[in-house]
């Protein structure tokens, strides 16, 4: 029998495995879509089936895996295996890695079967459309997403495709709500807030809602030896002074995060006045109206800002993710399980997105613990979470699981 501390291991060791499965050379990154996801979801498939669960891959590409009771209750677990570009090893797959652990352990005595779920797109890096796999589980997968085009113009629906999914058969995705308790996801804080109260574990209170937007500058190109200055529509420099311009603004109003990740200058070169330039921002806040409002405000400074500049401008709301507040029943089942491993239940909100936030819009119970992450770092390659915080968290999770299902 594999103590708690050589389950831990497991779990690293696995992280690690993970870790070197990427669509670039010496960094990870996985995104919707690529031969690396598969490979990831595959080697996670292959480990699920060494447990002993029922593996197989839905419409849209995420992993399922289940135990192979006949119990009427289906509690599900897990978490994404997607990944930001030059990611850290622990986001998502941690999530993913635990559940799985803590399902193989739970033995036969169980009230309900257990689901785990590697989802295949929680991060939105290809489509800019976040939580696309968890959204097709839940039943609230928009099928106007289909003709979303990546940025070297393949439609999401041929990308499904490519995954080995089927666009047309997404509903097939959906878990049956008959006998659902709900969803249940561990994921590294990617937050300072445990380490700085110096505790391992903490509870979700809420997810904080997301809206992404895609924006284009249109200027007019032209020769950068000849054209004067006072003469320019340059797209790059309208979209530095919208950069800058969001961040003053985001600053400004409480409880806000902005942020511009992209920024491509079409057509570029070194001696082309920039004609247009796209970029994206993504908004956050516990607060949708707040949210709202503040998504509002940067609209409006960036027509303001290509107004001036003689300069068009495309604003296009990629998607919208309302404010999730966790399932209180599950969230006191994590709080006992803390308290009963003798730790203190702190609850904690998250800034980041989670696949647990798909299901809370669809009316699903969801509820996650978060596990401490090195100096607050993550969606970059120094992400660390401490073994024994690993065992920590699959020590709760084993409780919840003995208590729920
Ligand atoms: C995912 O990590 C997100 O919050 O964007
Ligand atoms: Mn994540
Ligand atoms: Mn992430």
């Amino acid at each position: 029998m594999a103590t708690p501390r050589d389950r831990a291991r497991r779990v690293q060791t696995r992280l690690e495995e993970l870790a070197l499965v990427s669509e670039e050379e010496s960094v990870l990154t996985r995104t919707y879509g690529s031969a690396a996801l598969r490979d990831a979801l595959r080697l996670t498939a292959s480990w699920a089936a060494d447990a002993g669960l029922a593996v197989q891959f839905d419409a849209i590409g995420n992993l399922r895996a289940r135990t192979r009771g006949n119990a009427r209750q289906r509690l599900l677990l897990g978490s994404h295996l997607d990944t930001v570009r030059n990611a850290g090893r622990f986001d998502g797959a941690l999530g993913v890695l635990v559940a799985l652990d803590c399902i193989a352990a739970r033995g036969p005595l169980r009230k309900a079967e257990l689901e785990l779920i590697g989802f295949c797109d929680e991060e939105g890096v290809r489509f800019h459309t976040t939580y696309l796999g968890s959204r097709a589980v839940a039943g609230t997968f928009d099928p106007g997403d289909l003709a979303l085009r990546d940025a070297a113009g393949i439609a999401l629906g041929e990308a499904i495709r490519a995954n080995g999914g089927d666009p047309r058969q997404l509903d097939t995705c959906i878990v049956p709500r008959d006998g659902l308790l709900g969803y249940l996801e561990v994921h590294l804080e990617q937050g300072p807030v445990l380490e700085a109260a110096g505790e391992p574990l903490g509870i979700v209170s809420a997810i904080a809602g997301q809206t992404r937007i895609a924006v284009e500058f249109i200027g007019r190109a032209g020769h950068a030896g000849t054209t004067p200055m006072s003469m320019r529509r340059d797209a790059l420099t309208a979209a530095a002074e919208f950069v800058l311009a969001a961040e003053s603004s985001a600053r400004m109003q409480s409880g806000i995060v902005a942020t511009v990740g992209e920024i491509e200058v079409r057509s570029a070169a070194s001696n082309v006045i920039p004609g247009r330039v796209a970029l994206t921002v993504d908004v956050r806040s516990g607060q949708d109206a707040a949210r709202r409002v503040a998504a509002g405000t940067l609209e409006h400074l960036a027509r303001s800002i290509a107004t001036r500049r003689s300069l068009q401008i495309e604003w296009r709301v990629v998607m919208e993710t309302p404010a999730a507040r966790c399932d209180p029943n599950l969230c006191a089942a994590f709080m006992r399980a803390v308290e009963a491993a003798d730790g203190n239940p702190l609850p904690v909100p998250s800034g980041a997105g989670h696949d647990a936030a798909a299901f809370i819009a669809a009316g699903i119970p969801a509820a996650m613990l978060f596990v401490r992450c090195r100096a607050g770092v993550s969606h970059h390659p120094d992400e660390f979470v401490a073994l024994e915080d690993i065992e920590a968290a699959i020590a709760v999770l084993d409780g919840v699981l003995r208590e729920i299902a």
